[in-house]
């Protein structure tokens, strides 16, 4: 299939990448900014099309991505993941971008649109939960992910294209971003540092990356797939759990400040995805354990620290 592929040099997006060109099935294009930084994808490069341009200007991608012709639309790029909470303007930038991004697709020819939402679009919920479930989303990037989803499906119906969209729970792995709480505890941890946390009560759902990729590979190969699915592991377990053992990979006895940073206003509690229904749809689940997961993370993390 020739798929045009957003965000591929973002931390989801380069394993979706590598997914997408390791059985030679499927011509690549890439949206690359200038800017981009490429370090992730560096070894994948010379196997797929590269676009130049930004989703904020839509227009100069016409041309290009008319050119490829894509069959299928991949959506991984969002810009402000990390400062997602801050930011209400720039998230309304996403939703801009998403829906040219739509009308781009059908222009250039194509019959599938698939996207990444959030479990932020949900909202805090204190079981598991399934795509049924009542959207509540309580911050700006939840609501802008729940906002771009719903316009996207909204104008696939019109435009007759399939649509997907991931509703992504907590993903972690290689290459992750270093904000977030397993690679900060880890890096911490492998410079010889005491990692400040919370009492982490929280249960969580850690899905491996390798494993998000296998699944978004798999919706996107079955036509059959379309609507919301969420992406999670489908286990939980106490965020305290999952640093001590990143401690006892790293170094085992190592002291963790554990409670000495306050949970903040928004703290979610619970996070647990039902993943029954891209289960049912592609045969799908998750096969990396989280001490697989782990351990493939801190290989990486010790490589690019050098320790
Ligand atoms: N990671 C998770 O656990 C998680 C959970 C839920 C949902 N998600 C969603 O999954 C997707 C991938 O997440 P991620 O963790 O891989 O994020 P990430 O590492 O921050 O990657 C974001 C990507 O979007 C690209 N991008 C942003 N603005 C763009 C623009 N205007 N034009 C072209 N490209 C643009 C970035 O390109 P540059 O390299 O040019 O900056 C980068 O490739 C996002 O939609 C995110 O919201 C992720």
């Amino acid at each position: 299939m020739r798929v045009l592929l957003t965000g591929a040099t973002g931390f989801v997006g380069s394993h979706v990448l590598a997914r997408l060109l390791r059985d030679g099935d499927h011509s690549v294009a890439v949206v690359l900014r200038a800017a981009s930084a490429r370090w992730r994808i560096a070894d994948l490069l010379g196997r797929v099309h590269v676009i130049e341009g930004d989703l904020a200007r839509a227009s100069e991608l016409a041309e290009p991505v008319g050119r490829f012709s894509p069959e299928a639309v991949l959506h991984l790029a969002w810009g402000h993941v990390a400062d997602r909470e801050q930011s209400p303007l720039l998230q309304v930038d996403n939703v801009r971008d998403t829906v040219q991004l739509v009308t781009l697709a059908h222009s250039a020819g194509a019959r599938h649109f698939l996207g990444a939402g959030s479990q932020a679009e949900y909202g805090p919920c204190p079981h598991g939960i399934d795509e049924g479930q009542p959207t509540r989303p309580s911050t700006p990037y939840g609501i802008a992910k729940l906002c771009a989803g719903l316009l996207a499906e909204q104008m696939c119906r019109a435009l007759d294209m399939r649509y997907a969209w991931f509703r992504i729970f907590s993903a972690y792995g290689p290459m992750d971003l270093p904000t977030t709480m397993i690679s900060r505890v880890g890096r911490a941890l492998l410079s010889g540092e005491r990692p400040a946390t919370t009492r982490g009560d929280q249960l969580w759902d850690y899905l491996y990356v390798a494993d998000a990729a296998e699944a978004i590979h798999g919706v996107l190969e079955e036509p059959a797939a379309r609507g919301v699915f969420n992406l999670g592991s489908g286990r939980v377990q106490t965020i305290r759990s999952v640093i001590e053992r990143l401690r006892d990979l790293i170094r085992p006895g190592a002291e963790l400040g554990l409670g000495e940073l306050a949970y903040g206003p928004d703290q979610l509690m619970h996070l647990e995805a039902n993943v029954e229904r891209v289960r049912r749809t592609i045969g799908w689940e998750a096969v990396t354990d989280l001490d697989t997961g782990l351990s493939n993370t801190v290989a990486w993390l010790r490589r690019v620290q050098g320790s």
